[in-house]
């Protein structure tokens, strides 16, 4: 019996040949700086671990439909510290309200730890229109772990602004990832 191969003409393995190169082309652009949009928003964001949080993250800004994979990454920094400050000021606000001491050291902690990490994603800001992805990558860290620091004071009414603020660190982190 003839093998699959030895079957086909020339002419048919040319055919193929192409009809392959031109696939890897075409899948070598929706991957590249090419693709922007939509399509690049979900395609990213269905590389990390909460898909859904990173997409509503990114296009809360309009100007992710028009950015490349750079510039979403950019955005998703942007967002870990828009999502930070917004934490702090509820944190902050709980902690002016609170009645008991205990539940006001825990919030202390958590207002201070937060509070710490804002330069920390400033420079991780900066560090990212210098290009040192890395650097990047370790302000956004330091904000991730200051949400678990939080989080293990096991305050109730944080536990969902923390998840959110989690998640949103944690997309950017893996963002960041794919960019060095
Ligand atoms: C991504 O877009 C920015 C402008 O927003 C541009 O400066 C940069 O060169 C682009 N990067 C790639 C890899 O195309
Ligand atoms: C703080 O207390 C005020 C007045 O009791 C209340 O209206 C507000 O919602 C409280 N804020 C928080 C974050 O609990
Ligand atoms: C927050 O951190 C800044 C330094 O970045 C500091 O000056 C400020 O006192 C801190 N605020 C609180 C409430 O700890």
């Amino acid at each position: 019996m003839a093998n699959q191969i030895g079957n086909h003409s020339p002419q048919t393995l040319l055919i193929i040949t192409l009809i392959s190169l031109l696939s890897i082309s075409k899948s070598f652009h929706e991957t590249g700086a090419q693709e922007t949009g939509k399509a690049l928003i979900e395609s990213t964001c269905k590389k990390t671990e909460y898909p859904e949080e990173c997409i509503s993250a990114l296009e809360s800004d309009p100007s992710s439909f028009k950015a490349n994979l750079t510039g979403l990454t950019r955005i998703a920094v942007q967002k870990s510290e828009s999502k930070l400050v917004e934490t702090l000021n509820i944190v902050t606000n709980y902690v002016l309200n609170s009645t008991d001491y205990l539940t006001w050291g825990f919030l202390v902690f958590c207002r201070d730890s937060y509070n710490a990490s804002v330069p920390q994603i400033q420079e991780g800001l900066q560090a990212f229109d210098k290009l040192e992805f890395e650097k990047s990558y370790r302000g956004v860290e330091a904000v991730n772990k200051a949400v678990v620091a939080c989080d293990k004071q096991g305050l109730k009414m944080l536990s969902q602004v923390n998840s959110l603020l989690f998640r949103i660190t944690k997309d950017a982190m893996t963002i960041l990832d794919l960019l060095f």
